[in-house]
């Protein structure tokens, strides 16, 4: 959360710093703001609200500048004020930073104690703070940020500019992701690759405990103890396109539409073979899986409800004991530990800071067989797992996860079919089975967006209404918990999910004609049960709306709506079905007028605990 840019070139970089922020803003908007040397003078600006007024404000001040640093932020410490937006100050230098300081009030206290007076509750004035002090026993700038980062202690990717020294801006990372950008005209830096794609595809990645050097000229990279190093220089393929929004009104409606071809992208490795292979999940997968013993998947969120589906398919197909965890449970839970399960942490971002120290418990317990199944190839949790699966649903900007989440059902779902075949319980008919049915799955999805013109007639009549309960059974149970999920987080319609069959004993009693109840009915194994459930719904009042396959047989009637999703899809059955619930809250929030892209109060990549 929060994400930062940092330039300094030949030509005018405050709107490359606003550009660079409204790419960033994704990570963080509840205030932003920026700090240049305008004519060699430290000119800050701050807003409590959005990029679009930082960018009124500079436009009122005809700001121009060679060198700056700008911040859009997720309050952690202290609310969202413009006293607390960043830039933080500290006579003549600026400091922006992303992450948390875990020991800032002691800093703090200590600086107090020598006299430095804080404007702000951030953690990051200590920094500005200590910074200066550094400054003042005479080192130079680059040195002083090292000292200062090195009495950090937490997360932190920190952009630092100041009057002083105003032929170069240094930056450090420790925990929360920074990359430099190599352009023709000067260099840059940010919290990720397209905040800097309007200026170059050349780019860095800096490791832990990286700080560098950026000027006209080039760069340094150091280590924390000062050894200078060298870092490679990636040629970024993210296209501008990816990150635009082209003909959709919001990303979040963008990202539902792209889920085929983020699929056919992330099925890419199976389009003309007739066989899995385990080695797409590494070199020393086949081992590692036919090994494995036991699955333990751990995450977030969206995450953690793929992570949900895939236990009934890993146990059903691979027959092997699969267990999902909330990954800020399992952190500080005492559980027992096995060598011999596979632990495979599922995170869009790969800098969720609960599934990364989840991943780090887990192998300080000694479970060194694990898996990252991840959407950001360069991220902290794929570089600190043994294996690797990269979902390509390409950068996903909207707040609420849509083609990241159908995409790791996807690999999840290639998880499933290696780890069975490896352990001989696939046969080569179910094998051609399966994955024909994922080759076809993007065309599959393609059908089912069609239904939206039906799922926004649905949206009107929801959008009134203060809360839902949404059920499902078995496999599509997770999705269930998935579509309340999206329809609370962009709607702000309190919604639950129940498995169908825990309907009686208790949330029952919430049901009458003002809870409207959302149910997921598949042609499949559980259908009758649903159906008793529904009936029980039905009796005491309450509106159905029922998402059902061709062949559910279940007759619309009054207070019953029903939406005939195509024919059964079998295992594969869930990423068909969350699809129009992903609909069904796009729709709700734009009825509600709510900020879809930027729900209240949420962030994209939760870095902080
Ligand atoms: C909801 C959503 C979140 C994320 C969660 C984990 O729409 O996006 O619940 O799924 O914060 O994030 P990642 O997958 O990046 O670890």
């Amino acid at each position: 959360m929060c994400g930062i840019v940092t330039a300094i070139a030949t030509r005018n970089i405050v709107p490359v710093l606003l550009e660079g922020l409204r790419k960033l803003e994704y990570r963080g908007y509840d205030s932003a703001g920026l700090a240049v040397l305008h004519n060699g003078e430290m000119v800050r600006l701050r807003s409590a609200g959005r990029v679009a007024e930082l960018a009124s404000l500079a436009d009122n001040r005809q700001l121009q500048a060679n060198i700056g640093i700008a911040h859009t932020r997720w309050a952690t410490h202290g609310v969202p004020s413009e006293r607390n937006a960043h830039p933080h100050v500290s006579a003549g230098l600026a400091v922006v930073h992303n992450g948390i300081i875990e020991n800032f009030e002691t800093i703090k206290a200590d600086l107090q104690a020598k006299g430095y007076v804080f404007e702000s509750d951030t953690d990051t004035e200590a920094i500005a703070h200590l910074l200066h002090h550094k400054l003042q026993s005479g080192v130079d700038l680059f040195e002083a940020v090292r000292l200062t980062t090195n009495e950090l202690l937490g997360a932190y990717a920190i952009g630092v500019v100041t009057e002083a020294d105003p032929f170069r801006a240094i930056v450090a990372r420790r925990g929360s992701p920074l990359l430099l950008g190599v352009g023709e005209d000067g260099m840059y830096a940010a919290s990720d690759t397209a905040a800097l794609l309007q200026v170059t595809r050349k780019v860095v990645y800096l490791e832990d405990g990286d700080l560098a050097e950026l000027r006209l000229d080039g760069y340094k990279v150091v280590l924390a103890d000062g050894t200078p190093v060298e870092r490679e220089v990636h040629l970024s393929s993210l296209s501008a396109d990816a990150v635009e929004l082209g003909k959709y009104r919001h990303y979040m409606q963008k990202e539902i539409f792209e889920q085929p071809q983020a699929l056919a992208n992330t099925l890419e490795m199976i389009a003309g073979g007739g066989s899995i292979s385990a080695q797409i999940f590494g070199v020393s997968a086949t081992e590692s899986l036919a090994a494995t013993r036991r699955v333990l998947v751990l995450a977030c969120g969206t995450s953690y409800h793929s992570a949900l589906v895939a236990r009934y398919w890993i146990e059903s197909i691979a027959k092997i004991p699969c267990t999902v965890e909330i990954a800020s449970e399992y952190r500080y839970r005492e559980s027992v530990p096995d060598p011999e399960t596979l632990v495979v942490v599922i995170s869009q971002s790969g800098e969720t800071a609960d599934t990364l120290a989840a991943l780090k418990h887990a192998k300080s317990l000694g479970m060194s067989k694990t898996l990252a199944i991840c959407n950001v190839p360069e991220s902290a949790i794929v570089r600190e797992a043994a294996l690797r699966f990269i979902t390509r649903a390409g950068p996903e900007i909207g707040v609420a996860s849509t083609k990241a989440f159908t995409t790791q059902l996807a690999a999840l779902a290639l998880l499933t079919l290696a780890l069975a075949k490896q352990h001989g319980r696939l046969s080569a008919e179910d094998e051609t089975r399966y994955l024909t049915a994922l080759r076809h799955l993007p065309v599959a999805v393609a059908k089912v967006l069609e239904l939206e013109p039906q799922i926004e007639q649905w949206a009107q009549k929801f959008s009134g209404k203060q809360h839902a309960l949404f059920l499902g059974r078995g496999r599509h149970w997770p999705i269930a918990m998935e579509g309340a999920l999206k329809l609370k987080e962009i709607s702000y319609i309190h919604a639950e999910s129940y498995a169908a069959g825990e309907l009686k004993h208790g949330p029952l009693a919430l049901v009458d004609k003002e809870m409207p109840v959302i149910a997921i009915a598949p042609a499949d194994e559980l259908l009758e049960k649903l159906k008793s459930n529904l009936q029980e719904v039905r009796a005491r009042g309450g509106e159905l709306y029922v998402f059902a396959d061709a062949g559910s047989e279940i007759p619309e009637s009054e207070g019953v709506h029903i939406l005939h999703m195509p024919e059964h899809y079998g295992m594969l059955s869930p990423v068909l079905h969350v699809i129009p619930l992903q609909l069904l809250s796009y729709h709700a929030a734009l009825v509600k007028g709510t900020d879809v892209d930027k729900p209240r109060n949420l962030a994209k990549s939760v870095t902080v605990e």
